[in-house]
């Protein structure tokens, strides 16, 4: 009897538990004005709440202004601040000006609403000192090691509320389809499947710790975004509605699955319509369809553009009617308060309805709440001992280790004894910037080596073979001065180590005319090579530049995408045998500039293509052989599972990881089928001599494929399976669904 009392009061308690946690948002919104719920709408930049103007020196101490933060939150009400730009800070001034941001909201303001801080945090907690900075998305989708990328995005998350700041906009969900793009590092490769896959486990680390260290994540750029017609940065794309069913929103859906709460928007137009304005895609198709019951987000500036950009909009009134009737329920203003005053007239007019406003506000304030904030909006100081620890860079060191990708080794050249001596050259093999790309410490990432003393290439190829057997000749990215003098130091070494790629950039200062690398980086290559010294090239870069002029005149060649601030010493640790690598590549490596073509694409195009490095593509110090394909049963139902077995052994003599692909190709369709997708990977680690079993289970929803009808189907009939160089056939006995 007491024990049924106990139970019964318990189960009140928690029904009672629940519907305050239900009605607590709905009770503070009945309290608000439309002012102040057009106020948790708005979203400004840390620049307008801080002294000086812009452009801010970075040179100068930044503090926040008194009365423009007054202005912003107190007299406007507004509920969110972001920043970019160049405020990068220490932990404790983060810490300090995130307190008085919250102060003055939760202390001043008429109903004490906590304020959600958000950042760009895009392979680490980039805007901090100190803090660990991982290899940029295409790095760690080269690991095709979601556990690895779930550990980055749980120190992502540590660092940044370390610094009290709840809200990341990471990850970038989309697969890079345009390998011109300047944000194609920052997306997991033109995959779909792995591009989910990343997407998901990155959510997951994200809000995987305790509550005082998890951050909220943010899928971008919803949607088609990783696609410009044209290459270059916020360029609108053509793409019909099947092909974006199939290939981008996948990862969106792994996304919400995994608990995504904030989705950005594109800011370019997708079939002529931008995207911020369009209802059909934010409205019917991300919220209605997916079923996504987060904050949309504008992205920066965006719903002006439609106005004075995208020229949709005859003045930027119309502008904001049109994207939060579009279904936006946080807007990136990022300067200009009068967006307050124009919502609260278009509400008051009819163009905007309650209902509306409302949607938007509850969702703001609900991801306030899940984040904590109203019972603490600042993260104690002294609550994160490990910001910045050794234990976080040895997660850092371990990603960038696994992503780096050996693209050729002839003759076994790779690794180098840790005898000989080597001449290490080219702009890249000093440099923390080259290691880190856009996004570090600042948005173009240009100033990284006056941020952080890491160690570079050099610094840790010295340390492992003894600065004595190293000659360094330092050159530049774009002039050929060096060259002689590279190439006659060369005749002093064993082996030369050149280091080339890209020089950092982010978002339009990344465009180019030309994917080939600068032709003085191509010249100093090709000058070495003459010599006829060992040559390995390592590649720092976003994407992949054209090198098919010097690919064949290199022994080696290490693909480090942009590897962040461990990866020098990942790179040394592979080139002398440390690490036995273990990356592939998350694209297509393209022959040429005109070639960009994706390993996905349709059979009637294969005669065209080619690549320098096929999708999947790396090497490993040791050898891996596969073999007992099986694939059960041979005619699988619709509602059944087909199990696929593979024996994968290690026949060399070092231990080694190998990732497991398995691709699936439907021999005949409705819309013409692409070569081959892949349908599931696995990475496992074997040591010499031995043998593991790699089981996938497949249902019919992973031999699917979006129709004409922009329905997901799978059609009866004949699949060729791949694992490895091993095929077998097996047939889909009826229609799913
Ligand atoms: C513009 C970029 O497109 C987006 O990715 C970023 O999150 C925002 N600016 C905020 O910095």
């Amino acid at each position: 009897m007491k024990v049924n009392i106990l139970l019964c009061l318990t189960v009140l308690a928690l029904l009672c538990e629940k519907a305050g946690a239900g009605t607590d948002i709905e009770a503070l919104m009945a309290r608000m004005t439309l002012r102040e719920k057009i106020g948790q709408m708005a979203m400004i930049t840390l620049n307008a709440v801080s002294k000086g103007q812009l452009p801010f020196n970075p040179a100068e101490p930044h503090e926040l202004d008194p009365e423009r933060l007054q202005r912003v939150i107190v007299d406007y009400n507004v509920g969110t601040v972001f920043n970019i730009g160049h405020h990068a800070f220490a932990r404790d001034h983060w810490q300090a000006i995130i307190t008085a941001m919250q102060d003055m909201a939760t202390t001043r303001t008429r109903l004490k609403i906590p304020l959600l801080y958000g950042i760009d945090a895009l392979h680490g907690m980039n805007f901090a000192f100190e803090a660990t900075l991982f290899p940029q998305q295409i790095g760690l989708a080269a690991t095709w090691n979601p556990d690895i990328v779930r550990e980055a995005a749980k120190v992502t998350a540590y660092e940044a509320r370390a610094c009290a700041i709840p809200w990341v906009f990471t990850p970038n969900a989309e697969p890079g389809r345009n390998p011109v793009h300047s944000r194609f590092y920052e997306s997991f490769g033109e995959d779909t499947h792995l591009a989910a896959v990343m997407t998901a486990a990155t959510v997951d680390g994200l809000n995987a710790g305790d509550p005082a260290e998890r951050a909220g994540a943010t899928l971008k750029h919803f949607i088609g975004y990783s696609i410009p017609a044209s290459g270059r940065d916020r360029a609108g794309a053509d793409v019909s509605g099947h092909v974006l069913r199939e290939t981008f929103v996948p990862p969106y859906v792994a996304g919400i699955k995994a608990g995504a709460q904030a989705v950005i928007l594109n800011l370019s137009d997708l079939n002529g319509v931008p995207v911020h304005g369009d209802k059909r895609l934010v409205q019917e198709l991300l919220k209605d369809e997916l079923g996504f019951a987060g904050v949309v987000v504008s992205d920066w500036n965006a719903v002006d553009y439609l106005f004075f950009h995208h020229n949709v909009a005859p003045d930027s009134r119309k502008a904001i009617e049109m994207a939060v009737n579009a279904g936006i329920d946080l807007v990136m203003v990022p300067f200009d308060l009068g967006f307050v005053d124009v919502l609260e007239a278009l509400v008051n007019e009819g163009k905007v309805s309650c209902a509306r406003i409302d949607d938007a506000v509850h969702r703001v304030l609900t991801f306030k709440k899940e984040l904590g904030l109203f019972e603490g909006p600042v993260t104690p100081a002294n609550r994160h001992p490990l910001y910045g620890s050794q234990a976080f860079k040895d997660v850092a060191r371990r990603a960038a280790a696994e992503s780096l990708t050996l693209l050729k080794n002839n003759r076994g050249v790779l690794p180098l004894a840790r005898t000989s001596k080597v001449l290490v050259t080219g702009f890249a093999a000093d440099s923390m910037a080259a290691l880190n790309g856009g996004w570090s410490y600042t948005w173009q990432g240009v100033e990284t080596d006056a941020y952080v003393k890491g160690t570079t290439i050099l610094a840790a190829i010295r340390d492992q073979i003894g600065a004595g057997n190293v000659v360094f000749v330092p050159t530049l990215p774009d002039t050929a001065d060096a060259i002689e003098t590279a190439v006659q130091a060369a005749g002093q070494v064993d082996a030369v180590v050149v280091c080339l790629g890209e020089t950092p950039y982010a978002e339009v200062f990344g465009n180019i005319e030309d994917l080939t690398l600068h032709r003085p980086q191509l010249e100093l290559a090709k000058g070495l090579a003459q010599t006829g010294k060992p040559v390995v090239l390592v590649l720092t870069q976003g994407r992949p530049k054209i090198i098919s002029e010097i690919d064949k005149a290199m022994d080696a060649i290490v693909l480090a995408y942009l590897p962040g601030n461990e990866g020098g010493r990942a790179i040394a640790d592979v080139l002398f045998g440390k690490v036995n690598p273990s990356g592939k590549l998350p694209f297509t490596y393209p022959i040429g500039p005109n070639a960009l073509i994706p390993y996905d694409h349709r059979r009637a195009e294969a005669y065209a293509f080619k690549a320098l490095y096929p999708f999947g593509w790396g090497l490993s110090y040791t050898r891996f052989a596969y073999t007992n394909l099986a694939v059960t049963p041979e005619r699988l139902d619709p509602q059944g599972r087909l199990t696929v077995c593979v024996d994968v052994k290690n026949t060399g003599e070092r231990p080694g990881m190998e990732v497991v692909q398995l691709f699936t190709s439907d021999h005949f369709a409705s819309i013409g089928p692409p070569v081959k997708r892949l349908r599931g990977f696995q990475k496992i680690g074997l040591a010499p001599g031995e043998t593991k079993t790699v089981t996938f289970t497949l249902t019919a929803p992973d031999l699917a494929f979006v129709n004409a009808a922009n329905r997901l189907v799978a059609e009866a009939g004949h699949f060729t399976l791949t694992v490895g160089q091993l095929t077998k056939t097996f047939a889909l006995t009826s229609n799913w669904p």
